[in-house]
């Protein structure tokens, strides 16, 4: 009896073998850290659902950013988590505003290095905890929201962002930035689209890491989970609106979708890892249970094979910082 003539093991035999048989790298300049940086805070504070996180002061995160650009990353993100928050969410279009104060912050200290990259979205600021404002009956207004978004571009244009992040998932949100952008003479500032956006569990951690007050939900402007055609559907809109790059969050419970998203978009296509996935993570692998650098890698890998052309991690710096290790 013969065995097999078709023997796909012959290409898994060593690791040289595995190495040039390869077919998906992941690079740490597609990687994008996500940052938090908290208005007032002397000294760094522990996230605790997301161990090794933390909310930045000022001082720390210049030490983090440091870290970022000799590990060679592609970008980093911000977030900011102001004191005072109000039903308009002010402190996102104050120029003194945390986050407006952070990428002024970014921009000189690696804005050569780095893209620093900026949250436009109103939940952090907002004392109700939605992404855009209410109207008497307590409903996120949609076009009311918008006239909020073109501000907050505005200053974060001016602070020197390198490329809002529309992670609000108002309709016609790219268009609006795009054009205020414009008309101020701004059309170098690209625009990420948060363009399938899941009303997901999966960003448990991040409400306590921002110390959002939502209360109930955001399931009338982000995705259903069950719906895949519409996340593609989303992205296209996006596109056509003018986005320069377009995202699905989270990644690992998404990935039909991003694979879908990436063989239609004729422009980047990035994933966010989010805050609960960076946890599931990091609980396992603190607990022994699995091999938390294999689990990072895997993850990573995964999202960049199923087609996104950079990834959003909690996990970028230590993984790049690894990489250039190994
Ligand atoms: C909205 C925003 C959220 C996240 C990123 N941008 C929160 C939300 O929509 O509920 C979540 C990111 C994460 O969980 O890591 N500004």
């Amino acid at each position: 009896m013969s065995g097999p003539v078709i023997r796909p093991r012959r290409l898994r035999q060593s690791p040289a073998w595995r190495r040039l048989a390869r077919e998906t790298r992941v690079d740490a300049a597609q990687l994008i850290l996500p940052m938090f940086v908290a208005e007032g805070a002397a000294e760094p504070r522990p996230i605790a659902s997301m161990p090794g996180v933390v909310q930045h002061s000022l001082d720390s995160f210049r030490v983090e950013l440091q870290r970022a650009a000799a590990a060679g990353i592609g970008g980093v993100m911000l977030f900011g988590v102001p004191v005072e928050k109000d039903a308009t969410g002010s402190g996102a279009t104050d120029p003194d505003g945390i986050l407006n104060v952070a990428t002024r912050v970014a921009a000189a200290e690696v804005g050569d290095a780095l893209v620093v990259q900026t949250d436009l979205c109103l939940d952090e600021f907002t004392d109700h905890g939605h992404c855009g404002v209410l109207d008497a009956a307590g409903r996120v207004d949609n076009d009311a929201t918008l006239v909020r978004y073109r501000e907050m571009a505005l200053a974060q244009a001016e602070a020197g962002s390198g490329l809002v992040g529309l992670s609000g998932m108002m309709d016609g949100q790219v268009a609006a930035v795009r054009e205020v952008l414009d008309a101020a003479g701004r059309a170098d500032v690209p625009i990420l689209g948060y363009a399938a956006k899941y009303a997901s569990a999966f960003y448990g951690p991040f409400r306590e890491a921002v110390q959002s007050s939502l209360v109930g939900d955001r399931r009338t402007y982000q995705l259903d989970p069950a719906n895949r055609r519409e996340g593609l559907r989303e992205a296209l809109i996006d596109v056509e609106e003018g986005a320069d790059v377009v995202m699905v969050k989270p990644a690992m419970s998404y990935l039909d979708v991003l694979a879908d998203t990436a063989a239609a978009s004729p422009v980047p296509v990035w994933a966010y890892q989010v805050s609960g996935e960076y946890a599931m993570i990091a609980a396992a692998a603190g607990n022994g249970w699995i091999d938390g650098d294999r689990a990072v890698d895997e993850s990573l890998t995964s999202i960049v094979r199923a087609g996104a052309d950079a990834v959003l991690s909690y996990f970028a710096l230590d993984a790049a910082e690894r990489w250039a290790r190994a």
